[in-house]
């Protein structure tokens, strides 16, 4: 039952490319007989509490016949293949309590053969509000035959174990599909300019704007779990802008200050949905009011969530491969169509009152 771990040298996340620990849901969508399909990298997945409520990630795959998922049901926490009815389920009291079995299939003559029908499984881990998979490209029907490198607290890759007091924040949460390659939403994210440039008009206040925007002082340190960088402001060295911590694969924090006092901070997660389709996951903790209630007031989260969207379609506009561009340009070419219209349509009308009267005089 006990996960494998690596020594200490393979739990460099910075060399682990592009496999390892991904935050793919939120806890709180993912409710009791519930399927959460995804993907990652292509491959068809599925999240959902078992019977126990813990959260389990299989391929969306019947290794019965091969057939999807979707459009099957879940019933206490038991998934029943649409194609033959094949119902599968973990059974810690069984003696293979870390594969998903499957219970019955047509009926009982079936099974001893239906016990060796399993389901694909990634180790799946539920931290802080947070599902996190560990993701390799190679799911097994034994969770635990999947090597674990690194656990998520050796990796700094939870908040909590980054350093943040996350009980003493409240928080809220979007979440967002992109029609483009999710390294390109990464990268965005750990763009600072464009936040002056493109989204100046969006943010709250004047402080960051066209107006403001300026170069910064970088102060960059790695580790085996991250890259860091603070930037200060280059008339005052001491003051500093914002941090920025890339934990790969796909997380980023932001925040200001040290993990400790920051009074706001930002948890980006990236989810490597298929080609050019990302999705991102964006946690806002926040101590700026302490009184959790009025954080919550519904007019307070409107506000913010407004501001999340026109900041993420803003980015969108510009990230998915040239979208922006082709519908600056159709805009463009509709206004020079519509004036095109407007030139034919006022020409009709100059050409009929002519004629009219022509008309007029000639009787
Ligand atoms: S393919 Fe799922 S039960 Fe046959
Ligand atoms: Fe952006």
């Amino acid at each position: 039952m006990k996960r494998q771990v690596l020594s200490k040298d393979s739990a460099d996340q910075l060399l682990n490319g592009l496999y390892g620990w991904y935050a793919v849901c939120v806890s709180s969508t993912l409710v009791n007989d519930f399927l959460y399909f995804f993907s990652m990298y292509n491959e068809p997945l599925i999240l959902y509490r078992d019977k126990y409520s813990r959260a389990v990630c299989i391929k969306d795959l019947c290794t019965h016949r091969a057939a999807s998922f979707q459009g099957g049901e879940i019933k206490s926490g038991e998934i029943i293949c649409p194609y033959h009815g094949a119902k599968f389920s973990s059974d810690k009291t069984s003696k293979d309590p870390d594969r998903i079995c499957c219970n019955q299939i047509v009926d009982s003559t079936y099974n001893t053969y239906a016990r060796n029908i399993q389901l694909l499984q990634y180790p799946c881990v539920e931290k802080d509000g947070y599902i996190y998979i560990y993701y390799t490209g190679n799911p097994s029907t034994n969770v635990h035959d999947i090597p674990i490198h690194s656990t998520l607290e050796e990796l700094e890759f939870t908040p909590i174990s980054y350093g943040f007091r996350t009980s003493e924040y409240v928080f809220e949460e979007a979440l967002l599909d992109f029609r483009c390659d999710w390294s390109r939403i990464v990268e965005n994210h750990l763009d600072i300019l464009h936040i002056f440039w493109m989204h100046g008009n969006s943010l709250p206040g004047n402080v960051v704007n066209r107006k403001t925007i300026k170069s910064f002082n970088h102060k960059i340190t790695k580790t085996n779990n991250y890259i860091k960088c603070t930037y200060t402001h280059k008339d005052n060295e001491n003051t500093e802008f914002i941090t920025q911590v890339f934990v790969p694969p796909g997380r980023i924090y932001m925040y200001r200050g040290s993990p400790e006092t920051a009074r706001y901070i930002q948890v980006l997660d990236h989810i490597p949905l298929a080609n050019n389709r990302a999705r991102v996951m964006v946690r806002h903790y926040r101590k700026f009011i302490k009184n959790s209630t009025l954080c919550k007031l519904i007019l307070f989260s409107l506000r913010q969530r407004s501001i999340f969207y026109s900041i993420f379609s803003e980015d969108s506009d510009s990230d998915s491969s040239g979208g922006g561009r082709r519908r600056t340009h159709k805009r463009k070419h509709r206004k020079s169509k519509k004036r095109t219209h407007k030139r034919k349509h006022t020409h009709k009308r100059k050409h009929r009152r002519n004629r009219t009267k022509k008309h007029r005089r000639r009787h």
